[in-house]
């Protein structure tokens, strides 16, 4: 049961979130002073626009297990976990100990070593995979498998989900988070590009349908062979996870492989967010669909940066030949790759797994309580480690839902709640929960009680 968003007062949520705010800017003055330093060289005080925020951005020491401390000692709980690269948590002994040995050996020659392959062996065992390759962010692994994917098929199109973000590379920063009017016709959607500096015959190259629709995917790609411009590829998320989470719809994924097949289109999960995340074998395993290349990142370095390509003999065939230039100086660095080899061998088993689950299970359901018992306009959502509640009156399942229906203002006051209280979360509205292997339900309860004082204030 859920309550329309017009049944919350709005002047009540302008008041609690000026309050919140003035309560988080009074704990935070540390921070405040290293923005004021760090504006005067750093572009916008930060070193990705994605860490900017008004006033300024909270600045974190150190962190440990599932805790993170700000410079000004506020400790919290950490949810962020780095956009859901920390699933092993912070400073993890395994990996602290696999970097710390390697890093007295040398951390990098532009050289393979061992680690590197038995990193590949476990990623192939994992996702029933057979050729990898290593680069150092999940940007670099979209934009690798695009071009394999482009030199394998040769073909320039490709097709992306609207609203989708695959990494901040030409190729795919195209339409992403518009205002809702420009998204065009869901049958022909516009292709925009995303902020400045992307040219728009690139942006062209690249055509968005909407997610969790089979048919439309399908009528998109046979015009598009009609019209002499057939693509390479479709490059997708298996559930969203920049829109909140969006699951797929059962059967979806199913036949948008049937489709890519039949049509003679690649098919990428690109699983940047999902992969290690939300099964051992990402969403490849969790819904039992198989794509021809996928991409990883975050998650798979332990917090250093790390980025793989995962694809069968077939479309590997024009790496192995020389035709694609599959290349990067840091490519299987050393440390990253001790650190992601202990992550895999040690870290993330299958206990890990089934502790994610039952954590995720207990955070859901908590936070499904209080907005049933409070008759708050929304849902929570989510697999393995990843999750959020959605403020909407009605349930996301695309681009055109979330904008349509997400309620903007309690999503943000809800990120000060939850910051004032210990839990420190991934600003921005698109974002979800991660969950670490270090968390307990202890944690997660403290999640839900920070949530029911946003609900029980809002009610008031
Ligand atoms: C699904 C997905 N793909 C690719 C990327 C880009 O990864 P990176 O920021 O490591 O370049 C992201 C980043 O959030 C992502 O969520």
């Amino acid at each position: 049961m859920t309550t329309p968003a017009t049944a919350i007062d709005r002047a009540r949520i302008a008041e609690l979130t000026e309050r919140e705010q003035q309560r988080l800017d009074a704990a935070t003055p540390r921070s405040q002073a290293l923005y004021e330093r760090a504006r005067t060289t750093l572009a916008g005080g930060v070193a990705s626009s994605y860490q900017v925020r008004d006033p300024w951005p909270i600045y974190l020491s150190h962190g440990l297990g599932s805790r993170v401390w700000d410079v000004d000692e506020n400790e919290m709980i950490d949810f962020h976990n780095g956009f859901g690269s920390m699933v092993q948590g912070h400073a993890h002994p395994a990996i602290v100990k696999a970097v710390g040995d390697r890093v007295k050996l040398g951390t990098h020659f532009a050289a393979p070593t061992e680690d590197g392959i038995v990193v590949a062996e476990e990623l192939s065992r994992r996702w029933g995979l057979p050729r990898w390759r290593f680069v150092n962010s999940g940007s670099e692994a979209t934009m690798d498998a695009i071009r394999i994917a482009r030199a394998s098929t040769k073909r320039e199109t490709i097709v992306k989900i609207f609203g989708s973000y695959h990494g901040h590379h030409d190729y795919v920063m195209v339409s992403i988070g518009v205002p809702y009017d420009r998204i065009g016709d869901r049958e022909d959607y516009a292709s925009l590009p995303y902020g400045g500096g992307i040219p728009q015959a690139s942006a062209d190259l690249t055509i968005p349908v909407p997610f969790n629709d089979a048919g439309a995917m399908e009528r998109r790609i046979e015009r598009l062979f009609e019209e002499g411009r057939p693509p390479a590829c479709v490059i997708m998320e298996a559930a969203m996870m920049n829109l909140g989470v969006v699951l797929p719809e059962p059967g979806y994924l199913e036949a948008v492989r049937e489709l890519t097949q039949r049509l003679g289109v690649l098919l990428i999960f690109d699983e940047v967010k999902t992969g290690l995340c939300i099964a051992a074998g990402g969403a490849t395993e969790r819904w039992g669909v198989k794509p021809d290349l996928v991409t990883l990142a975050k998650t798979l370095g332990g917090g250093l940066p790390s980025g793989a390509i995962g694809g069968s003999e077939e479309v590997f065939e024009v790496v192995e030949r020389g035709d694609v230039y599959q290349v990067g100086t840091y490519n299987g660095n050393p440390l990253t790759m001790a650190a992601a080899r202990a992550s895999l061998q040690e870290v993330l088993t299958p206990d890990a797994y089934a502790h994610l689950d039952a954590l995720e299970d207990r955070l859901l359901r908590g936070c499904q309580d209080v907005i049933d018992r409070y008759g708050l306009p929304g849902y929570s959502v989510g697999v393995g480690a990843k999750g959020c509640v959605t403020f909407s009156p009605e349930r996301i399942v695309d681009y055109e839902t979330f904008k349509e229906h997400q309620d903007v203002e309690i999503t943000e006051l809800s990120w000060l709640y939850a910051m004032n209280r210990g839990i420190f979360m991934t600003p921005g509205r698109e974002e979800e929960w991660t969950l670490s292997v270090a968390h307990t339900f202890e944690d997660c309860d403290a999640f839900v009680a920070a949530f029911e004082e946003l609900a029980s204030d809002l009610a008031r």
